[in-house]
């Protein structure tokens, strides 16, 4: 067995060995030109010093830096690691846009074909899926996971593990997943990237861990800690995540990786006092591998002689990441990975640009589309192209690429002029760029939509202004891009505008006045032609949000599982000693859910199969969803639930179920939802995950903000 192999490894391992494997560089310097850096790294793998490598890619890199740690005593093949997230080679959207498809299969999909690529170019591990939950839409991060909410959250979270990894790593066209960054990383203070997290146990329990557990559950072979403290104490050295929780509870068999430096960290935090004493919290709190931190290879050694630090922390560490070179195979064949012919051919797979085009265009949301203005009509003949994202190219893949290769990118530009080439003429200027402080372009592309049928403008941020360390204070449109719109919208020609981002933006009066508006996230390669198919009807908009559109950064944090307080707002007018704002109302722009398509779904007939169940029973609730329109479409219906009255206050309305339902003109369906007794549970301190008898409330849906049908049980 695997056990055994390892144990017999385990054997032969000096200590200075046993630490090695939990030391991890990053190092594209390996292959390139002689310099100190380099001689460093090749020498610590040589001498087995480096258990993991991150950032080396290619199957010629990686084949010639395993043939260094195959010259080492013991001969421990290393693992290439990589940031994986939306794509290898083909870049498709960002996660937070593909959490939007609410497509399990589709997440998947992507998922394993980013895996495919990258296994065939000598990858073993990506530090892949994201799973924080974020209701901070000015933390950067929030482009890298599923949104807001837990429930879709954890089911994304399995989507992407089985994606990366399949059913069971060891073959050629899957990769090691990693379930990140436990824990509640999403949760930093003012949505400011690194900063601490302070937040009780049921509110971790409850909404930030069950999509790390549902990515244990599905098998994910590794972890990655977080760079925030929680309660104060930074995640790295937190043994109640790490050894109560995922090692201990959840009987979690993988490794756990630190983030990048985030041991060292533990210093400046006001945690240890120097990297000894960092080296010694983080492996007693079950942090198995140092990711550039070096405070194992410094320290570990003389923690363990000095009886500071037990050997058993040591080997069980060393254990859990050398079973998963077993399990890889990389024992039986170091250079598994690494076969240049595969990976020519995969890398060219025309495949691909379709998969990427489809998850393309099931992340977009329509958000507005007044009067139909869409599909476009078929008397805009001549239609001007206004805005920077126009020509996006590299803006279009958004943060975290391995290849920005601009030339496998469609610009909204490329896309529109290929499906409409024989039909309507596009005259293009750009009017503002994103950051642009003045309105020198403006009086172009007013010239240019008084001459056109009809105006589409792409906007949004570049996409260097999201992703890790990029959080912003100030999330509207950035620039004078809405000043530009406004006065475009002035011409009185009907305007359609597109946006790019990595995350919520405000733009209000592009909401308000727009006659349709289409969010497209960042897209990735394919993100030109996914517009234009949602443009030109040949592909009806499906995408709901996965998390809360604010007003006002005022409003945030504002997700739609929110309590109802003492003193709700029940008349949007009166709001005196209501707890409300006095300049903004309470609710979203755009609430949790929502998203419109081309045509319209009615809901129906909502049946429980009882009103009433004993503790440990499932409720059935079924109805029946109707395309009532013209064309073909896919609606998500949504499943909320709301325990009425409970020990602790329970929130207005919880996601406990949803479907993606493609239905033709006039056709309906029937659709069946479970409750079942661990969905109606909630997490009480001190008591753990309960559930309690009493009156629940059922809610059926287009979105968080439009509860069609509603009924009630009581559980006994
Ligand atoms: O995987 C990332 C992590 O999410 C943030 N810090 C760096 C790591 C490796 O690149």
């Amino acid at each position: 067995s695997i056990d055994q192999r390892v144990d017999s490894v385990l054997k032969l391992m000096t200590l200075k060995e046993k630490v090695g494997q939990l030391n991890q560089y990053s190092g594209r310097e390996v292959t390139g030109p002689t310099s100190d850096r380099k001689n460093y790294l090749l020498n610590d793998i040589k001498t087995g010093m480096v258990g993991s490598m991150l950032n080396v890619k290619g199957v010629k890199d990686t084949r010639e830096i395993q043939a260094i740690a195959l010259q080492s005593r013991l001969k421990i093949p290393l693992l290439f690691s990589l940031d994986v997230i939306h794509g290898y080679k083909t870049v498709f959207p960002i996660p937070l846009a593909e959490s939007a498809s609410w497509d399990m299969s589709a997440i998947r999909e992507t998922a394993h074909v980013a895996a495919e690529e990258a296994a065939a170019s000598g990858i073993h591990w990506t530090f892949a899926p994201m799973v924080d939950i974020a209701r901070d839409p000015r933390w950067g991060r929030v482009m890298e996971g599923a949104g807001e909410d837990t429930y879709l959250g954890s089911a994304i979270a399995k989507a992407r593990v089985l994606g990366f990894q399949g059913d069971k790593l060891g073959g050629v066209d899957a990769i090691m997943a990693c379930a990140k960054h436990f824990a509640a990383y999403g949760a930093a203070i003012a949505g400011r990237d690194y900063n601490p997290v302070d937040m009780s146990e049921q509110q971790l329990n409850e909404i930030y861990l069950p999509p790390f557990k549902a990515a244990a559950d599905a098998k994910v072979a590794t972890f990655m800690n977080s760079f925030n403290t929680l309660n104060g104490i930074p995640a790295t050295a937190n043994s109640y995540l790490q050894r109560d929780i995922l090692k201990g509870q959840w009987g979690y068999k993988g490794f756990v990786v630190s983030d990048w430096g985030s041991m060292r960290e533990m210093v400046p935090w006001g945690y240890a006092k120097n990297g000894n004493e960092a080296a010694q919290k983080a492996i007693l709190a079950g942090s198995d591998m140092d990711m550039e931190s070096e405070v194992y290879k410094k320290e570990l050694e003389s923690l363990v002689k000095s009886g500071k630090v037990d050997i058993k922390f040591v080997d069980d560490a060393v254990r859990r990441i050398l079973y998963k070179k077993f399990e890889l195979g990389l024992f039986d064949n170091p250079y598994k990975f690494s076969d240049e012919k595969r990976e020519a051919k995969v890398m060219n797979d025309p495949k691909h640009k379709e998969i990427a085009r489809s998850a393309a265009r099931k992340s977009i949301v329509l958000l507005k589309n007044e009067g139909n203005i869409l599909p476009l009509k078929q008397n805009f003949k001549n239609i001007a192209l206004i805005g920077p994202m126009v020509n996006a190219k590299r803006d279009q893949a958004g943060s975290w690429v391995v290849y920005a290769d601009t030339a496998n990118i469609t610009s909204v530009y490329d896309g529109l002029q290929t499906k409409f080439s024989n039909t309507t003429k596009f005259s293009y200027t750009q009017g503002t760029s994103v950051t642009d402080t003045s309105s020198a372009g403006f009086a172009a592309a007013i010239a240019n939509a008084k001459n056109a049928d009809a105006v589409i403008m792409v906007l949004g941020e570049t996409w260097d202004m999201s992703g890790e360390s990029k959080s912003r204070t100030d999330i509207s449109l950035p620039g004078r891009q809405e000043e530009l719109f406004n006065a475009v919208k002035a011409t009185g020609k009907p305007v359609i505008v597109v946006i790019m981002a990595g995350r919520p933006l405000i733009f209000n009066s592009i909401a308000d006045k727009a006659d349709a508006v289409v969010y497209a996230w960042f897209l990735g390669d394919e993100g030109g032609n996914a517009i234009a198919d949602v443009l030109s009807g040949d592909y009806n908009p499906s995408g709901k949000l996965p998390i809360s559109f604010p007003r006002n950064v005022g409003q945030i944090p504002i997700f739609y599982n929110h309590y109802n307080t003492g003193r709700p707002v029940t008349k949007p007018k009166d709001i005196t000693y209501k707890s409300a704002y006095i300049d903004s109302p309470n609710d979203p722009k755009f609430a949790f859910g929502y998203g419109l398509s081309y045509t319209n779904f009615t809901y129906s007939n909502l049946k429980l199969d009882k009103t009433a169940l004993q503790k440990g029973q499932t409720v059935k609730i079924s109805f029946t969803l109707t395309n009532s329109g013209k064309v073909a479409g896919e609606e998500v219906a949504q499943l909320y639930m709301q325990d009425k009255f409970a020990s602790i206050v329970r929130p207005v309305k919880e996601l406990k179920d949803f479907a993606k339902v493609k239905l033709n003109a006039g056709e309906s369906k029937t659709i069946t939802f479970e409750l079942t007794p661990e969905k109606l549970a909630f997490f009480k301190e001190k008591e753990g995950w309960i559930t309690e008898s009493g009156d629940f409330k059922v809610m059926v849906g287009g979105s968080s903000d439009s509860i069609k049908l509603e009924t009630s049980f009581e559980l006994k």
